[in-house]
């Protein structure tokens, strides 16, 4: 797999930062090369012959998402910009209008920072609750607080099965069963875990699942917003334009089209749908069992190793994600990615996104090493080999 991505043999580097975005396969550059490069057109719109190839490409692409993630149908899928749009565009389009002052919307504090801010802005606008689930000592999040946090306010459950940090991994069906024995709406927030696993909008009694393409293979500037066709019925668009009105005429009067384009207004991202959906037929391809078996053994061989450097502080060993975060004792987190740097090492320091986590943690920084398929055992001994050295180099006594 490493030999698919152009990126890996024009440029000399280890790439560890994949929960932050992805390397692009070649089959993803040329999907989008070819729209750029021979039938470039605007969907929806043009009776030429480009315009019909890529009004097919396009709209055949939310039945390539709706087999990936089994949802119901491909109208459930609302293409947006990404996973902060997604969770915007469902707490302003739908929560905004069907919760009401005093309802409790249960959240984690290791949640990152799209799935809690869009929360505390509805909250001034209309006066819901926000809470916290309690973490457990391990930063995760245990099912029984999930159940003991419910009161009969709750209206919502907001959650990513992988937190970007930690990386630990929810039990979603579990929750997603409760939620819906409860009439509770479930969000989950998949930015971290649709690319890694097989995800199941139906079998986990999902309501509304978010997740973006460039951390699964596929470019910037897309993600999409899965919601069941009762919740969109009742959706209404946060932003208006073309592409998503019938008529409109100067007595103020206008009629929109159906869901999922009424929630599509403008030119969307054509480019970046066609990216995701090449993306999306190359991850089924290799299986995402196999990137989960293969992701798991690589992380259980970074831990074995890292346990051996000098000085490391580890935070999160039992996660089950490919994502590891970690301090030299003595070195700051953003010390030691621009000492790896200088290797030619790709990682992220600092609280990455999820602000909140620190007032459990009592560390607001730490370095982040996350994995993905294409990462190999030959780099983490690299990599092991020169973190090795980094305390001396700090001279840390
Ligand atoms: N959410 C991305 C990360 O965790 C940007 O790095």
């Amino acid at each position: 797999m490493y030999d698919d991505f152009p990126i890996l043999h024009n440029k000399n580097i280890i790439y560890f930062d994949n929960a932050a975005t992805t390397l692009k396969p070649g089959r993803v550059i040329q999907a989008m090369n070819d729209y750029l490069n021979y039938y470039t057109s605007n969907i929806h719109r043009g009776l030429y012959t480009n315009a019909i190839v890529t009004d097919y490409l396009y709209d055949s692409t939310r039945e390539v998402v709706k087999e990936f993630i089994h949802c119901n149908s491909p109208k459930e899928v609302i293409f947006t910009s990404g996973t902060t749009h997604s969770i915007n565009l469902m707490v302003f389009g739908y929560m905004k209008y069907h919760l009401q002052a005093g309802d409790e919307v249960l959240l984690s504090k290791a949640e990152h920072a799209s799935n809690i801010l869009p929360w505390l802005r509805l909250a001034e606008e209309i006066g819901i609750v926000v809470r916290y689930i309690p973490l457990s000592d391990d930063y995760s999040l245990a099912y029984e607080n999930v159940v003991l946090s419910i009161t009969e306010k709750t209206k919502v459950i907001s959650l990513a099965q992988v937190t970007n940090v930690i990386g630990d991994c929810r039990d979603i069906e579990k929750i997603g069963k409760l939620c819906s024995s409860k009439g509770i709406l479930f969000h989950v927030d998949g930015a971290q875990s649709v690319p890694h696993m097989k995800v199941d909008f139906q079998a986990s009694y999902i309501d509304f699942l978010s997740f973006s393409g460039h951390k699964m293979c596929g470019p910037t500037g897309v993600g999409v917003l899965v919601a069941r066709e009762a919740l969109l019925k009742e959706m209404v668009p946060v932003f208006y334009g073309g592409g998503m009105n019938l008529s409109f005429d100067s007595t103020g009067k206008y009629q929109l089209v159906d869901y999922p384009s009424l929630f599509e207004a403008g030119t969307p991202p054509i480019l970046e749908v066609l990216g995701l959906k090449s993306a999306i037929e190359y991850l089924r391809e290799i299986g995402m069992d196999k990137i989960q078996d293969y992701e798991s053994e690589l992380k259980k061989y970074l831990l074995s190793k890292l346990e051996t450097v000098p000085d490391i502080v580890l935070y999160n060993r039992d996660s089950s994600s490919g994502i590891l975060v970690f301090n030299i004792r003595g070195v700051s987190s953003a010390d030691v990615s621009k000492y790896l740097n200088s290797f030619h090492i790709c990682v992220r320091a600092g609280s990455h996104c999820s602000k909140m986590l620190k007032e459990n943690m009592d560390i607001s920084s730490t370095v982040r090493v996350s994995l993905y398929f294409y990462n190999t055992k030959e780099e983490i001994d690299y990599f092991i080999s020169v973190l090795q050295r980094c305390r001396n180099v700090f001279h840390v006594v």
